[in-house]
């Protein structure tokens, strides 16, 4: 990782409550004692709005000259304009793996107790690839694109993570009953990885429909879960559901020299400024950016401004402290307080 020492991270606010739930997480970390030094950088609609590239080359620069970034979300048209500009991020900084934990949390009723699963999506390739064209007026295509290096790097990365941080067992979903050629390279890439380098970790794979009904009758049958793209969207926010909704999912995009961090949720327009935006995925994935950091610069503050953010929220929700998505009344700088209230014990 390039320059991760310097302990300096980009920041991206994004568009609609992204600017919101980011300098609510800003002043988490700062109080938490946090050293990194931020550089802010627009993508998206606000880049678009100050005059810029919807991805300005400045932004994907300063990521790859500092290492990591943590991302507010970025609002993209819906069948019309341009392409996503987190698509658009996650393929030139061959960001391959999204890395997306779903727990539950103290204090978060939802159906089920003790939710603990790791989604592990493939972030470039598949559907996602932006390969449509009109073939004929009144019929269009869109390219599903697998190679085997991309489906071989996905598995190796979801069995190393399961070997590493000692989880249960890795499930691979697909479709490979009809989508033989491209789920059935997934499979196969997937089947292969585990019988040369990791037998000892315990795999299995299942269709995804089938695999979306069980997940949501018991997802204590479940630990870590491999997919590619498209599948990893859908089923991350299926996931979400099973733990309090998008509020509370962070996320990791890795790649091998960069990572870039960000909640599974959107921009969510319908509250957009409205300051009541849970920003608690977002800081949820500054924790996981600061155990990165941690990891793999070696810094010590990290891991333990970490640990005090950790107990901050976890804390605050025990004691009811909540945005209204999760019943509460808080808004989003009244739970960061609640948060910071809490960081020291
Ligand atoms: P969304 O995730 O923005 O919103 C879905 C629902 O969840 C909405 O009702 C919203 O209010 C709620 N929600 C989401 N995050 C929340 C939070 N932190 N606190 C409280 N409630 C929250 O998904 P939607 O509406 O499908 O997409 C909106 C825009 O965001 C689109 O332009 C989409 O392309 C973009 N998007 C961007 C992502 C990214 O930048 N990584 C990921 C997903 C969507």
């Amino acid at each position: 990782m390039s320059n991760t020492s310097s302990k300096t991270a980009v920041l991206i606010p994004g568009d609609g409550i992204g600017p919101e739930v980011t300098a609510a997480v800003k002043r988490v970390l700062e109080k938490a004692g946090s050293d990194i030094n931020w550089v802010e950088h627009k993508a998206g609609i606000a880049a678009l709005d100050a005059g810029k590239e919807v991805l300005p080359e400045e932004t994907t620069d300063a990521i790859l000259e500092h290492g990591v970034a943590l991302k507010g979300p970025c609002t993209t048209p819906v069948g019309k304009g341009f392409s996503s500009v987190n698509v658009q991020l996650r393929k030139k900084l061959s960001l391959y793996a999204a890395v997306r934990p779903v727990r539950s949390l103290p204090g978060v009723k939802t159906r089920f107790d003790n939710v603990d699963l790791v989604i592990i999506r493939e972030n470039t390739e598949g559907l996602y690839s932006g390969v449509e064209n009109e073939v004929t007026p009144g019929v269009v295509m869109s390219m599903k694109v697998a190679t085997e290096k991309g489906c071989t790097r996905i598995a190796d990365y979801a069995f190393d993570y399961c070997q590493k941080r000692e989880r249960k067992k890795v499930t691979a979903f697909h479709k490979a009953n009809i989508m033989k050629l491209t789920d059935g390279l997934f499979l196969k890439c997937a089947q292969k990885v585990h019988e040369e380098k990791y037998q000892d970790v315990p795999y299995d794979s299942l269709i995804i429909d089938a695999a979306c009904m069980r997940l949501v009758q018991d997802p204590s049958k479940f630990d870590m879960l491999l997919m590619e793209n498209l599948y990893g969207d859908v089923v991350s926010d299926l996931c979400a559901g099973l733990v309090g909704g998008l509020g509370v999912v962070p996320g990791a995009n890795i790649g091998t020299d960069h990572a870039v961090f960000e909640a599974v949720h959107g921009s969510a327009p319908d509250i957009a400024g409205k300051g009541v935006a849970n920003p608690l995925a977002l800081l949820m994935s500054a924790v996981m950016m600061l155990n990165h950091l941690a990891d793999t610069c070696g810094c010590t503050n990290s891991s333990e401004t970490a640990e005090k953010i950790k107990h901050g929220y976890n804390t605050a929700l025990a004691d009811g402290c909540k945005t209204g998505d999760l019943g509460g009344d808080l808004s989003t700088e009244q739970f960061a307080d609640a948060v910071i209230e809490r960081l020291n014990g």
